[in-house]
């Protein structure tokens, strides 16, 4: 029986997880590390927390199983998108990486604009210029630290710092370097154009693969720290969301999936390139050759009802340690004793700014409705139908793009929650599923390895033997028409309030 990693770089943590070749996970270790926010709208975290994660995660799960290392036959890398990674010319990380929800960017996104032209940049990089992505970043640090991006020798994003740690590698590959905006994504190559305008050097990115390639072998220091053998392969992989995608089977039209992992995801399959005018939702190539996707992000997704949990669940996450469970199991439970659409309070979950629809990084997060009848428990529930609005908007843009919907599978750690599949279900009016598989991206660059180790021929026949459906909800009939209603409201409230949200982020 033959092996492969799949490793996941997220933002609380990492998670590696072993799987033999028919999909099945053997093995898993997660290991976390912390963000730092030196500043209002800041997100920043150490890449070398990042590669001692990775590590540690893989000799876990090499112990762990009785797998021998030689029959792990290879590496699929998935991580979270957009950071930014400067290393100097001896390969030392030069500052912290600036990830994905960091905020600060809005001017370099207007310089960007500017320089490229709205209509070209969306042309070519399938996106206008959004805080979130990585040359708004490397744009800040060219203005703010010229020290520092003087001295840089390579820009990685995260998960590509992480196969230069393992193969030393300079390298990239498609669906993840999408997110970059220096990638022409209807030609699937970095952009000359964009580059040149920006004044970027090309010899700064890393070498360019599809996400099923061998971009590289595990070296000598890498061997020696994880315990791996030197012939283990590391396939392009794939950026969290493409791999998610791959690993619930989003790899033909029909099947669209709503993730929610700190932030939220609606992802569609498309065979040709297709752009939101307004750039509401992304255009990205897939982790499939020759095929794109297009996807709605909401920034707060998972990491509204972690805010909440930690910020006003101290009872219930005591409870949990006590009794051995998950604090998320016991908000459940109170969340569900309140009735469908909160009495009329209603969350506006954007904790971070938000990307689609209204990509502002100014947006705040909202209740609104409270009355004296409302709880602790009506917030908490209100968050999570919040949540469910927001991931609303992502399907409303997609279906409105001519994408086919006709199953929608939840993944992701809200995903798990039955009554959170069950607000979407009522909320997006669709039947909702899961797979037998709740490992998301790890599974999809697993995967991809295994095309890469030669075990599978293509994608998607790797996906038709491994991914299976095991669950379906149905839409509550009198919950969906009711939500409907306080959807409307819902989108009101930020055109009412967007105004205000800009004067408070010049209130210094
Ligand atoms: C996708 C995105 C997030 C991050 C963190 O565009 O920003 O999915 O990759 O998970």
């Amino acid at each position: 029986m033959a092996y492969v990693l799949g490793i996941d770089i997220g933002t609380s943590g990492t998670k590696t997880v072993l799987f033999d070749e028919r999909g099945e996970s053997i093995a898993s270790a997660l290991e976390e590390y912390p963000l730092s926010q030196p500043e209002l709208g800041w997100a920043e975290q150490n890449p070398k927390d990042w590669w001692n994660a990775v590590v540690l995660s893989i000799r876990k799960v090499i112990s762990k199983s009785n797998v021998k290392a030689e029959d792990i036959k290879g590496i699929g890398l998935s991580g979270q998108m957009h950071g930014l990674v400067m290393l100097d010319k001896n390969g030392e990380v030069l500052r912290p990486s600036i990830i994905w929800c960091d905020q600060r960017t809005s001017e370099e996104c207007d310089e960007i604009t500017r320089k490229v032209g709205r209509e070209r940049l969306i042309e070519i990089t399938a996106n206008p210029a959004l805080t979130g992505f990585t040359a708004s970043k490397i744009m800040w640090v060219k203005k703010h630290q010229p020290e520092i991006y003087a001295k840089t020798a390579k820009i990685l994003l995260p998960k590509d710092y992480i196969r230069y740690m393992l193969t030393g590698e300079f390298a990239s590959e498609v669906s993840d370097a999408s997110g970059m905006q220096l990638l022409d994504v209807p030609n699937r190559k970095w952009s000359d154009e964009v580059l040149d305008k920006l004044e970027i050097d090309k010899s700064l990115l890393g070498k360019l693969y599809e996400s099923q390639d061998v971009t590289g072998k595990v070296n000598k220091e890498a061997s020696r720290l994880t315990g791996l053998t030197q012939d283990t392969i590391v396939v392009g992989g794939a950026g969290d969301q493409a791999a998610g995608a791959i690993g619930n089977g989003i790899v033909r039209p029909g099947i669209v999936s709503s993730t929610i992992g700190t932030s939220g995801v609606v992802f569609a399959y498309t065979d040709k390139v297709t752009i939101d005018k307004k750039g509401r939702v992304h255009t990205f190539c897939h982790a499939v050759p020759n095929t794109w996707h297009i996807m709605g992000v909401t920034q707060g997704a998972g990491l509204s009802l972690k805010w909440f949990r930690d910020n006003f669940c101290a009872e219930e996450k005591n409870s949990a340690e006590l009794a051995g469970i998950d604090a998320y199991d016991i908000l459940n439970k109170e969340a569900a004793m309140v009735k469908a659409g909160c009495e009329g309070l209603i969350y506006l979950p954007y904790l971070m700014g938000e990307r689609t629809p209204h990509l502002d990084p100014f947006a705040r997060g909202v209740f609104f409705g409270l009355t004296s009848r409302h709880d602790k428990r009506a917030m908490l529930r209100s968050v999570m139908e919040g949540v469910g609005y927001s991931l609303n908007d992502c399907m409303e843009i997609i279906k409105g793009m001519g994408a086919d919907v006709n199953e929608v599978r939840a993944s992701g750690g809200g995903g798990k929650s039955p009554l959170w599949r069950q607000i979407q279900a009522d909320i997006f009016n669709s039947e909702i599923t899961t797979i037998n598989s709740s490992e998301g991206p790890a599974l999809g660059v697993a995967i991809l390895a295994l095309k890469g180790a030669g075990l599978y021929s293509s994608i998607p026949e790797a996906c038709d033997n491994i991914i299976k459906r095991v669950s379906t909800q149905k839409p509550n009939e009198e919950n969906s028409k009711l939500y409907k209603k306080y959807y409307e409201v819902y989108k009101d409230l930020y055109v009412s309030l967007k105004d205000q949200f800009n004067v408070l982020s010049k209130i210094k």
